[in-house]
């Protein structure tokens, strides 16, 4: 088998593009908008809902990944770099569905479904900055934005020095 199932294919890179605009706008607008501006609200429209949305594409991901043949295990030629790579895929998991939880339960323990989905008042609570789930929520994003990092080299490094085309693998196109 040389390629990943189609479905796995359009979930990574749908989920890639959501999750990289979910961290960007979470740094670069949430973060610097004041609890008491009213805008916040719209834009935690958007970045609550995307983030249910990538949770949920996580759980259907990882039942596809199973049902599904995939392409043998990637190898460079050095065991320390195919035990990253092994480990940072499965990081990827653990950290999405880390991001997608902690989301939700600052979301909740702030009371915030009511306010963001149900207009139930014009700003949202102070408290919500100094929740534990919340100053989680920030560790964890900057934990994930390393293995992306990570991840992005190992694709370089595999197109551009090993020229093993490995990138192909998660592209449509016939498995087999
Ligand atoms: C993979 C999914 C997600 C990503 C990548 C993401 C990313 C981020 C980032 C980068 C921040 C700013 C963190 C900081 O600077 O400390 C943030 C804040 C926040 N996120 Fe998420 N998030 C995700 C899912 C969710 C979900 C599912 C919810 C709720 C249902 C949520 C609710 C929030 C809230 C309430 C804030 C705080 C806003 C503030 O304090 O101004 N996030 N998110």
């Amino acid at each position: 088998m040389q390629r990943y199932h189609p479905v796995l294919v359009a979930l990574h890179w749908l989920m890639a593009l959501m999750i990289l605009i979910s961290l960007t706008a979470g740094w670069v607008i949430l973060d610097n908008m004041a609890n008491d501006d009213p805008d916040k609200i719209l834009v935690l429209t958007g970045h609550m809902s995307a983030g249910i949305v990538i949770g949920t594409l996580l759980v259907v991901r990882l039942v596809t990944r199973f049902r599904t043949g995939t392409p043998p295990r990637a190898t460079t030629g050095n065991a320390l770099l195919d035990r990253i790579g092994i480990w940072t895929h499965w990081g990827f998991y653990v950290f999405v569905a880390g991001m997608a939880l902690s989301g939700l339960a600052t979301a909740l323990g702030a009371g915030l479904f009511p306010i963001v989905f149900g207009g139930a008042a014009e700003t949202v609570p102070e408290e919500l900055s100094g929740l534990p789930q919340r100053i989680a929520h920030g560790w964890i994003a900057t934990v994930l934005a390393l293995l992306i990092l990570l991840h992005i080299s190992a694709t370089v490094y595999h197109q551009l020095v090993l020229k093993d085309g490995l990138l192909r693998r998660m592209w449509f196109g016939a498995r087999s």
